[in-house]
Parts: structure tokens; sequence; C-alpha cells
């Protein structure tokens, strides 16, 4: 496409925005590969930790790049006094995104300078914002529960694990830490969706990560994006009951309205990330015990295919998610931010592919206004 293409293509839907080796999807086939790797094998083998470090790098780490970026991660995990001092001035009903987006955009004051292009300078805010990112939000969390935020423990708490007991106060069991980690494995990079396109725009005028990461995070905040997750869980507990899903479904066809969780730009099948979290939760409940809300989803997703399967529109991502996170304990409006947590890794690995070839987003656009008119004065206006 050209300055002077003339075709509108609304939200850009299947336009190419940059050439990009991090992950890779094909819709039709239900793929998604990091760096070539199946998400399904990461799911099974990987780590957050080390997922991160693939994804910026390109390589699976050795054990001696996995042990020292645990350990560089683990360094940056406390918040400097003065956001935490500003976290507690936000109203204990704020939406924990809004939190986390500003905060994440007051962090970069508290850091050095990023030159754009400097390496040194980019791994620095590279570990500091995927460090503090869960910090952010769990200062936040037991700051409206009216508790004091704990502070971080080193590297012998993977990045899951620290972020649950900064949450609780005590360690989590293995089953919790490994649960979350494997979701957040799933949720860490997923090609040009808005959020990462909002991080590279901001980022391509070369603003700092701190204020592109804060763009990345507005962006996700939105229902059609990574806000789906809890309003799947809110209407799975409208729903309340398996004998009650296909009458509700119905209501939503019969309006036209949207079924969160369903539905994807790309994915014209079950997205392959909703059958690993399925896996994820079958062992948890096999475990932890079962959970009835599960039920309803997997009625209600034999009812929506049953009607929209042949326009494409299958669970997503976001649609199994939820359940998995309310077993692990965690509030519904902290779904988001866990998406941030995870996604922190992918934007991030998106800005350095954006700084290695920076080139600013500025699209076209089709004019349909008025042209060429005369100003007319205020008495003469009707
Ligand atoms: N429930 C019911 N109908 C849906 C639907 C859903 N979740 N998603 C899409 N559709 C229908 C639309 O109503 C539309 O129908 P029409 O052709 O009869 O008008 C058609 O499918 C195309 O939808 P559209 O929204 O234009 O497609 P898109 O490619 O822009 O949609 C999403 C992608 C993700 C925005 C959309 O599927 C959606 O809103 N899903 C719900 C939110 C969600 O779960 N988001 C998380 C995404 S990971």
């Amino acid at each position: 496409m050209t300055a002077e293409a003339k075709q509108l293509v609304p939200g850009l839907a299947g336009v190419p925005a940059a050439e990009s080796a991090i992950s890779y999807i094909d819709g039709t086939a239900g793929v998604l590969e990091y760096r070539g790797y199946p998400i399904e094998q990461l799911a099974e083998k990987s780590t957050f930790e080390e997922t991160a470090w693939l994804l910026m790098h390109g390589e699976l780490p050795t054990k001696a790049q996995l042990d020292g970026f645990a350990r560089d991660l683990a360094a940056q995990r406390a918040l400097p006094e003065g956001l935490v001092a500003m976290l507690r001035t936000f109203p204990k009903d704020a939406h924990p995104m809004h939190v986390l987006q500003s905060a994440t955009a007051a962090l970069g004051a508290f850091e050095r300078d990023v030159r754009f292009g400097d390496e040194e300078d980019f791994r620095h805010a590279w570990l500091r914002i995927v460090a503090a990112m869960p910090s952010i939000v769990a200062a936040y969390e037991r700051m409206r529960r009216g508790q004091e935020p704990v502070a971080p423990k080193g590297p012998e708490l993977s990045h899951a694990a620290n972020f649950l007991y900064m949450l609780d106060g005590s360690e989590p069991d293995e089953i919790a830490a490994r649960t979350l980690d494997v979701a957040l494995v799933l949720h860490a990079d997923h090609t040009m969706n808005a959020s990462t396109f909002a991080a590279r725009v901001v980022y391509g005028t070369n603003a700092g990560p701190y204020d592109s990461i804060s763009a990345g995070i507005g962006a996700l905040h939105g229902p059609l994006h990574g806000g789906a997750n809890e309003r799947v869980l809110q209407s799975l507990e409208t729903i309340g009951s398996v004998e009650n899903v296909r009458a509700w479904a119905e209501k939503q066809f019969e309006t036209k309205g949207k079924i969160m969780g369903f539905g994807h730009r790309v994915y014209k099948v079950k997205d392959p990330r909703s059958f690993a979290l399925q896996t994820l939760g079958d062992q948890m409940f096999a475990k932890l015990g079962h959970t009835p809300i599960y039920d309803v989803a997997l009625e209600l997703e034999k009812v929506v295919v049953e009607r929209l399967g042949d326009k494409g529109i299958h669970p997503n991502v976001d649609f199994f998610s939820g359940i998995v996170y309310q077993k692990l304990g965690l509030p519904t409006d902290q779904f988001t931010p866990i998406f941030a947590i995870a996604r922190a890794a992918g934007w991030l690995a998106h800005l350095h592919e954006q700084m290695q070839d920076n080139k600013l987003f500025r699209p076209g656009q089709i004019y349909v206004g008025e042209r060429e008119r005369d100003y007319v004065a205020i008495d003469q206006r009707v």
C-alpha cells in the first residue's frame, strides 16, 4: 500500500503493519507459535521466564542465561517508594487496569532515561517493566483490600509464584504457581493485535518503553480485546446453571449481542490457547475439585458453536482463562491486569523489533468531510 492508496480497509484487517519474527498464527489451522515453537509445547514444557527470554532473543536460553535472567528479573521486582505512595492515592474502587496503566507510565518517571536505540538502556527497561508490573498489580490489590503491600521475594520464587505470594503474603502451592505460570506463557504474545500495534505505534515515535507499554495496557483494557475475560465470567455467572444456557444464548442471538469469549479477527477455528487453558483447567480441577461454572461454559460453547460455528465463531483465549483464574482465587477485575503482566513480554519483544528497524507509523485516511467553507460569524449561525 502506498500513501496514495484509496481503498479503505476497516480496522486495517489483514493489512501487514510490520515484518515480525516473534509469533506466528494460522487462523484456519489453529496454530500459534512463538519464535517457531508451538504454543502447546511451550505450555507443557516451558516457563514464563524462559518464554519471555525466547520472545526477546529469538532462541531458548541456556541454563546459565535462564538463571541469570531469573536473578536479574527478581532484582527489579521492588517498586520505588514514590510509586507505592502514588498507588495509595487511587480510589479503592478504581478499575485495576486504570491503575496499572497509570503506574506503568509513572514507573518511567522513577527510572533512568531510555535512549532510543541503546541496547543497554532497553535491556534495563525490559527487566524493569516485566518485573515491576506484577508488583504494581499485587500492591494495589492489597491496598484496596485495606492491607499493606508485601515485599517481593528473590529468584527462589518464580515470576508467577512471587506474584501470588505478593497478593496473599504466603507462598502458593505448586499447583497454583504452575497453573498461573502456564497461563502467563499462553498469553505472552499474539502477533499484531490491537495492544501490540498501539505499543509499537507509540514506540515508533521514539517515545520511551514505559509510555509505549502503558499505551498497550490501555488498548488491552477494551472488552473487544483483553477486557473480554472478566466479562466472560460475568456472563457465566449471570447464566448461573447449565439449564439456563440455551435461553440466555438465544436472547443474544436474537438481539445480535456479542457473546464474550467467542470470535477472533484471525482464528476461524477454536483458539489453540483455549484448548491449552482447558487442559490446564482439567488438571487443576482434578486436584482442587470441580467448579460448576465450567459446566456452564462447556454448554455455552456447544450452543454458540452450533449456531455460529459456520461463521468461524469459536471460543477464544478469554473464554476459559477466567474460570482458571477464579479457581486460583483471583478477583474478576484482575483478570485483564494478569493478561497484561503476561503480554508485557510480547510487547517488549515487539518494541525491540521496532527499535531495530523503526519507521514512524503514519497511515493515511479517506477524507469524507466538508471543504472550502467560509467562516460564519456567531450572530449569523442558526
Ligand atoms: N458473539 C456473537 N456474534 C459474534 C461474535 C461473538 N462473540 N463475534 C463476532 N460475531 C459476529 C458479528 O455479530 C458479525 O455478524 P454479522 O456478520 O451478522 O454482522 C460477524 O460475527 C463478524 O463480527 P465482527 O465483530 O465484525 O468481526 P471481527 O473480526 O471484527 O471480530 C472480535 C473480532 C474479537 C472483535 C469479535 O469476535 C468480538 O467482539 N468477540 C467478543 C469479544 C471477545 O471475546 N474479545 C476477545 C478477543 S481475543
